[in-house]
């Protein structure tokens, strides 16, 4: 026998305690973290389920208003607002995107000017005011136009800017679009009108319910968007596609999916070191929320853990449909 003791180390000793789990806890996830999605619909009073994510609805304006209010008093810091256009507003040249007065430039408004704390992000993309449902202008055989697209875009996140949002989430995937936003922000005198770049977005599978919440999934033509989005197969792709923004001025970057690509939040948080967001989307919800009406895995303890794995792998915050519900489990606690 020798006389060192054995074992060695005892690593369960830091583990016997809520106290010395909680000391040694190297991450936490705070209601600070949680930037939440939200569909507006036109009209008053109005709110419509979406059969693929059950406790998600879309709101009218004035309900969105009231619900902003209640994320704010519960210290959610930002929301994402994604409007659903009626088919008759689509068209072939998107132009809805960038109507003064279209129902994402009417809704920001009405939430900053009743909760003006609640920072407003916004998507930049075309695919909701499309009747082909692709993010861009197409031509005749289908393919998205780069740069015809990116002259939209640029109208689009200037009329978002104009209503007020604090952030532009261009989510398209074209060439060169950050550059020529931010210059035309610059221009207009938007000058601390921040950009969140989704800037490693791949051509996923997990977007199928959001799809449906927006009314998309019928009509994309073509079928997938793979010639803008990225291959789910490629990792530093994702981190060129991340520098290229950085370079062209983004403030932030996203990762889109969250959880199956976890691995690339971490790439790029240790590479970058920049302000790194993941988007936890539609699909990954609708799973979930399926094995938690099942009986099959436990709800609150799941969704924590869920989002701290964001944190863990390097997130600065998370866009998830679980922040309402998630930040009420935090202010509980
Ligand atoms: C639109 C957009 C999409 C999502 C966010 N912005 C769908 C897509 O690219 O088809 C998906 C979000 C989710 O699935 O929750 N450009």
């Amino acid at each position: 026998m020798s006389n060192q003791q054995f074992p060695a180390c005892r690593m369960r000793r830091m583990r016997q305690h809520d106290f010395t789990r909680d000391l040694m806890a190297e991450h936490r996830l705070n209601v600070k973290d949680l930037i939440y999605p939200m569909f507006v619909v036109e009209g008053n009073n109005r709110t419509e389920s979406i059969a693929s994510m059950p406790g998600i609805e879309r709101l009218s304006i004035d309900l969105l208003v009231k619900e902003a209010t209640e994320l704010a008093t519960l210290g959610i810091p930002a929301i994402a607002i994604f409007p659903v256009t009626p088919m008759a507003l689509k068209s072939d040249c998107a132009s809805e995107a960038f109507n003064p007065e279209g129902l994402a430039q009417k809704a920001v408004r009405a939430v900053k000017a009743a909760v003006p704390e609640l920072a407003i992000i916004t998507d930049v993309a075309l695919d909701p005011f499309t009747s082909h449902g692709q993010d861009g202008l197409i031509n005749d055989a289908g393919y998205v136009m780069n740069d015809e697209t990116c002259e939209v875009l640029v109208k689009q996140a200037l009329s978002h800017a104009d209503a007020g949002a604090d952030i532009v989430a261009p989510s398209d995937m074209m060439d060169g679009r950050i550059g020529l936003i931010r210059q035309a922000l610059e221009d207009a005198g938007h000058v601390n009108t921040c950009i969140m770049a989704y800037s490693a977005k791949y051509a996923s599978s997990y977007y199928g319910p959001f799809r449906d919440a927006v009314g998309s999934a019928g009509n994309i033509k073509g079928g997938n968007k793979k010639n803008y989005q990225m291959d789910p197969a490629n990792s530093n792709e994702a981190l060129r596609e991340i520098e290229l923004d950085l370079n062209e001025g983004a403030d932030m970057v996203m990762v889109k999916p969250g959880m199956p690509y976890l691995d690339i939040v971490r790439r790029c948080k240790d590479t970058f070191q920049v302000p790194t967001f993941a988007y936890q989307v539609s699909g990954e919800y609708a799973m979930h929320k399926a094995a938690f009406a099942n009986g099959w895995l436990k709800e609150e303890d799941v969704i924590m853990e869920s989002l701290l794995a964001f944190k863990r792998a390097g997130a600065d915050g998370i866009l998830t449909y679980f922040a309402k519900q998630a930040a009420q489990m935090l202010a509980s606690k």
